[in-house]
């Protein structure tokens, strides 16, 4: 077999469904899609992210403490694209400049988008450096779910992104179909 380099390893692990994070803090709302996603723990439920301590949303989520986790339909791939290949450093509100709607809920003040199939109100509860990413502990506040989840997803409704790679087609469902906005 062919050596992979050290940089690319995380690519093995496509395809994966993406979540997109996403905090408020101080009249900033950051956002990023996330591949990096792993349940950590069921009682309390505990949900690890790891991000580069470099984007913008990574910072806003330390500052406010708290953050949201969504998951998005295949019909808004394009849209999460945008949120993964751009910065939101120089941008109020990251949500509303790619089309998303959100409103800030609970007692967290977390955004909540309104296009999700799924959300998480989470608090930050802890941040832990492994090489040159942080793994952001997130406890679930709030879960919340279209119909579709009924226990588990019957995929009647929701149909996830399977992320292969920046710039690259969403893998095409069983049936052949396409899904595009
Ligand atoms: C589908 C997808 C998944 C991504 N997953 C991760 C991830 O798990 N961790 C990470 O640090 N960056 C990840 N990224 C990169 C960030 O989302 C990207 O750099 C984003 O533009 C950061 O935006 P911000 O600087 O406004 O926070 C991913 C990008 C895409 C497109």
């Amino acid at each position: 077999m062919k050596r992979v380099a050290a940089s690319r390893v995380y690519r093995l692990l496509y395809p994966a469904v993406p979540v997109v994070v996403a905090a408020s803090f101080g009249g900033r709302v950051s956002a990023m899609p996330a591949v990096s996603v792993i349940s950590l723990s069921d009682d309390p439920a505990l949900v690890g992210i790891s991000s580069s301590p470099s984007h913008a949303t990574h910072e806003t989520i330390v500052r406010a403490g708290s953050l949201s986790v969504s998951w998005l339909g295949r019909e808004y791939t394009e849209i999460v694209e945008v949120l993964g290949s751009t910065s939101g450093a120089k941008i109020r509100d990251k949500l509303e400049a790619a089309g998303l709607h959100h409103s800030l809920k609970g007692p967290l003040k977390v955004p909540v988008i309104r296009e999700a199939s799924a959300y998480l109100e989470c608090a930050l509860a802890g941040v832990h450096r492994f090489g040159d990413h942080d793994l952001l502990v997130a406890e679930v506040k709030e879960a919340r779910a279209i119909a579709d989840f009924k226990d588990y997803w019957t995929f009647e409704a929701y149909h996830p992104i399977l992320y292969s790679g920046m710039g690259r087609p969403p893998l095409a469902p069983a049936d052949g179909s396409v899904r595009r906005p």
